[in-house]
């Protein structure tokens, strides 16, 4: 049984061995020695605990190796801790996995919310406070034309798997906030870059490519825009929102910083051909057929959490993608473990006899 009374409070961060669940738990487990996190994941390929070796030991956090969609490990979880708020960010979050295989999507991220939803309930029912903040997505809204930006009130529009199962979790939070009196909040953020993302999404991949000497594959016209933010920048975002976000709220969490996929894919060559010198990278490049149902353009509005919590990202676009793809570098082994499944192994290592 953990010993968790002389903690001030108990958070569960689903999905804490991700790319944004593994920043966001570095960030709070040292900021906040007096609250107790649990970081429940049940490691699917994207979750990889060697990320968090930093705060593995720290007295105030704890991994619990738990699937989501399993609401009697879910509620068992619940009542061994005794939460007070949970951060909800376990999802399947790769739109072109979700193409090739949308079930796994619908598990996860719709009854997998579901699931912890109900818990939440149950603990509400039980008497107490408990906050559920939901980690979501701007794809929720669909694809922009050449104008125009989405705001807390844009109309849902989800064009992907990924992004229907991200919307219909968002509207169960909606529901059980006003049906069941939940305290909810839900932040809804653009594309995210930096540290410990998987190598299938776009930065982490043209790094890894340009590295070996691969083609660098830009899905049709390579003219498609997202509106990309600091990893770190979003895990303060969801601090503030969690902390001081209003109940029933909804934020949008953007960078002002939108890049056509192709400028990107040849920025991030030119800062390789500086570090690492040799042959122009951009030689690489090779336009692939297209996603299907490709959203042409993302951009945030993020004035209502800027003005109403005071947020504004501290990282320029060119801080971020040099420190990203520093880091990239300088975390090679991390990355090709990734690739050959190797980090799996540690996880063997160091779980199986608990
Ligand atoms: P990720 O794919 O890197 O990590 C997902 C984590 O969830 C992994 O650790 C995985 O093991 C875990 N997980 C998956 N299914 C689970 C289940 N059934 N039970 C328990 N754990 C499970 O994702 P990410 O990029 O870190 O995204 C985290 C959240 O933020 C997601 O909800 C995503 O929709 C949202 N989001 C991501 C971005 C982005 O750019 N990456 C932007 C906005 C919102
Ligand atoms: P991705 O990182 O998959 O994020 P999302 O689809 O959630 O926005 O892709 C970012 C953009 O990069 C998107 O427009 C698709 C494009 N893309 C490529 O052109 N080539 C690739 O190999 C990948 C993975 C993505």
């Amino acid at each position: 049984m953990a010993k968790t009374e002389k903690f001030e409070r108990k958070i569960a961060v689903t999905g804490g061995a991700g790319f944004i669940g593994s920043n966001l738990l570095l960030y709070l487990v040292s900021r906040y020695p007096r609250y107790f996190f649990v970081n429940i994941d049940c490691l699917t390929y994207a979750g990889n605990l060697s990320n968090l070796i930093s705060i593995e030991k720290a007295p105030n956090y704890r991994f619990e190796k738990i699937d989501i969609c399993d609401y009697a490990a879910v509620s068992a979880c619940f009542e061994k801790y005794d939460f007070d708020g949970l951060i909800h960010l376990a999802a399947e979050s790769h739109v072109d996995r979700s193409i090739a295989g949308p079930a796994e999507f619908v598990k996860t991220n719709v009854i997998g919310t579901f699931n912890l939803l109900e818990a939440a309930r149950q603990k509400i029912a039980r008497g107490g406070n408990f906050r559920f903040h939901h980690v979501s997505t701007d794809e929720v809204f669909g694809s922009l034309g050449e104008s125009g930006y989405f705001g807390e009130s844009t109309p849902y529009n989800p064009n992907s798997p990924y992004s229907a199962t991200k919307a219909g979790s968002d509207h169960l939070v909606r529901a059980y906030h006003k049906t069941y009196g939940l305290d909810a909040v839900t932040t809804n953020c653009s594309n995210n870059y930096g540290p410990y993302q998987f190598p299938e999404k776009l930065i982490p991949l043209m790094i890894r490519n340009a590295k070996a000497g691969l083609p660098l594959p830009v899905y049709g016209d390579g003219r498609n825009i997202r509106d990309w933010l600091y990893v770190e920048d979003h895990c303060r975002a969801i601090d503030l929102v969690f902390h001081r976000g209003k109940s029933g709220k909804t934020y949008n969490i953007g960078g002002h910083n939108e890049i056509e996929n192709i400028e990107l894919v040849r920025l991030v060559c030119r800062l390789m051909d500086e570090i690492l010198g040799g042959e122009p990278r951009e030689k690489l490049i090779t336009y692939v057929t297209d996603r299907p149902g490709h959203d042409r353009r993302y951009a945030i509005d993020a004035s209502f959490i800027e003005n109403e919590l005071g947020w504004k990202p501290q990282y320029s676009f060119e801080q971020g993608i040099r420190r990203t793809v520093t880091w990239y570098l300088e975390n090679e082994v991390w990355l090709e473990n990734c690739v050959s499944g190797q980090y799996l192994k540690y996880y063997e290592k160091m779980y199986s006899n608990r």
